[in-house]
């Protein structure tokens, strides 16, 4: 589903062209999480810290100059007492602000929403990891969760757009953000006249599997997301093959739905949704500066006085299932077994960052990620050698520094939307590392002619690729390494943003 009303390359000019267009207009943003944390320091004085991420710059960057609104989730005592607050974007013009929402559902709705229905429920459907035989088991508590915690906060997120849209009648776009708000727009699209109704862009960060795997959700589960994500404009996702699986699950799953899979549309209850893929990359311009911090500087000489001597292969992730971190460890056990010149001359570090603890896969996964390591150093290492150290921890300035000086930098996921590690790391490493990348990785539909691609679940085919990485001739890994910063650059964050913003455009919507 090739889009047909995009060209490449976009710039600053591309982003400035699209803020005229909502110019004297507002915009909405829906996420779960919003672009700014605040707390209370000592004197219970409000301070707020911004996420971090290529999302929120992107985004962040858009809503200068305009009048934008961002309704989140609380996720502090500080948001949930704030409820409304303006801050300022840049110090320097303390007039241009963005207005941030806060939702605050109780304890137990924001439970069965978050930790029960949107992770693991359809974070794990999405990524292809539920072992079917055994799991999921939806039950009363599942259905619970779903009515009085899914449910209930997506209605939350609708009757605040809906609110926003009425006290301003020149709202132009509402832009959702993933799998937490699937059932929003549906909400808003029934609610809000055609005439002052805003258009409706939602864009899905993670993958999009085939029918087969939505029959794991009942019926009733399964018709309310794709009834309600058949009530958007446009429906973004990050690759061409995520697109097509969510219109052949149409075809399969709603009834009355007319699917054309040629101009990627699904004209449903009287009402066209277009279907895109817009890869979300990361801001190199900032990823470039952030590099040059003495933070970095530091963390890097740090690590280059441990590694000296030695290969580097890095990985850096969230601490997740769908990351493949244990197998990443198995592959590489089975490297020092087919190739033992290896052994004592590679260190692999493995910069993990803890989340979603609340779930209780995430922590059996912890355990699971240290005992493999642990096996491994036993069997191979000695008093001179660690062969695999972990680094846990949220220390972004020490990840960059890693992804510096990897030889080889490994990306294995069983699926990713993105994977935006495999983005960062060649664009500012230094040695011409080889990325091994997932063949399920959405990266890999840019990225895969510079990388070894690799089956997620071969350990065989991964040891092999990090053999052939460690090895890899200077020359070809150069090639390589300029094809990867290439495609990338050419492609960033500012990118995503004017694709989506220019096919609103282009549809006339
Ligand atoms: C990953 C996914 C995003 C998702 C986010 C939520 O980064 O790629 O699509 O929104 O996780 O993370 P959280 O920590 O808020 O659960």
């Amino acid at each position: 589903m090739a889009n047909p009303y995009i060209q490449q390359g976009h710039t600053e000019d591309c982003l400035h062209e699209r803020k005229e267009y909502l110019a004297g207009k507002k915009l909405i943003i829906c996420a779960n999480r919003a672009p700014f944390q605040f707390e209370k320091d000592q004197d219970e004085e409000y301070i707020f810290e911004r996420g971090s991420g290529g999302l929120v710059t992107a985004l962040l960057g858009l809503t200068q100059n305009i009048d934008a609104t961002w309704i989140a989730c609380a996720q502090s005592s500080a948001d949930r007492e704030l409820t409304s607050v303006h801050v300022p974007l840049d110090p320097d013009i303390p007039e241009h602000t963005i207005h941030i929402k806060f939702l605050s559902p109780t304890a137990e709705a924001y439970e069965g929403y978050y930790n029960v229905i949107a992770n693991p429920l359809l974070w794990f459907l999405q990524h292809s990891m539920w072992n079917v035989p055994t799991s999921p088991i939806i039950n009363r508590a599942t259905w619970n969760a779903w009515d009085d915690g899914y449910v209930a906060v997506n209605k939350l997120f609708a009757r605040a757009i809906i609110e926003a849209t009425r006290e301003y009648p020149g709202t132009k776009l509402v832009m959702l953000q993933d799998y937490h708000l699937y059932l929003t727009a549906r909400h808003v699209r029934d609610a809000i006249p055609p005439r002052s109704r805003p258009t409706l862009l939602h864009f899905i960060h993670i993958p999009w599997p085939g029918p087969e795997y939505w029959r794991i959700l009942p019926p009733n589960m399964r018709f309310s997301i794709l009834d309600s994500l058949c009530a958007v404009d446009i429906l973004g996702f990050q690759t061409n093959a995520d697109g097509l699986n969510f219109i052949r699950t149409c075809e399969s799953f709603l009834p009355k739905a007319y699917v054309n899979f040629k101009h990627g549309r699904i004209w449903y209850r009287n009402h066209a949704t277009y279907v895109r893929d817009f890869p979300i990359s990361i801001d190199v311009d900032s990823i470039k500066n952030q590099v040059r911090s003495p933070e970095v500087v530091e963390y890097r000489s740090e690590i280059e006085s441990n590694t000296e001597d030695f290969n580097v292969i890095v990985r850096v992730d969230r601490i997740e299932p769908s990351k493949n971190i244990v197998r990443g460890f198995l592959a590489f056990e089975e490297l020092l077994d087919l190739h033992p010149e290896h052994c004592g001359n590679v260190h692999f570090l493995a910069y993990l960052v803890p989340s979603r603890l609340g779930v209780e896969e995430y922590n059996e996964y912890l355990d699971n990620i240290n005992a493999t390591a642990g096996r491994v150093n036993a069997k191979y290492g000695d008093s001179d050698w660690e062969p695999v150290r972990i680094i846990i921890g949220e220390n972004y300035d020490r990840a960059l520094a890693a992804l510096q000086i990897y030889d080889v930098l490994l990306v294995n996921a069983i699926a990713d939307g993105m994977n935006l590690v495999a983005k960062e790391g060649p664009i500012i490493n230094q040695h011409n590392g080889v990325l091994i990348l997932s063949e399920s990785a959405g990266a890999n539909q840019q990225l895969g002619a510079g990388a070894i691609v690799i089956p997620p679940c071969d350990v065989y085919a991964t040891a092999e690729a990090m053999h052939q990485a460690l090895i890899m001739p200077e020359s070809e890994k150069r090639e390589k390494a300029h094809l990867l910063k290439w495609r990338i650059e050419k492609e960033d964050i500012v990118d995503w943003l004017c694709r989506q913003l220019q096919t609103i455009e282009e549809l006339g919507l």
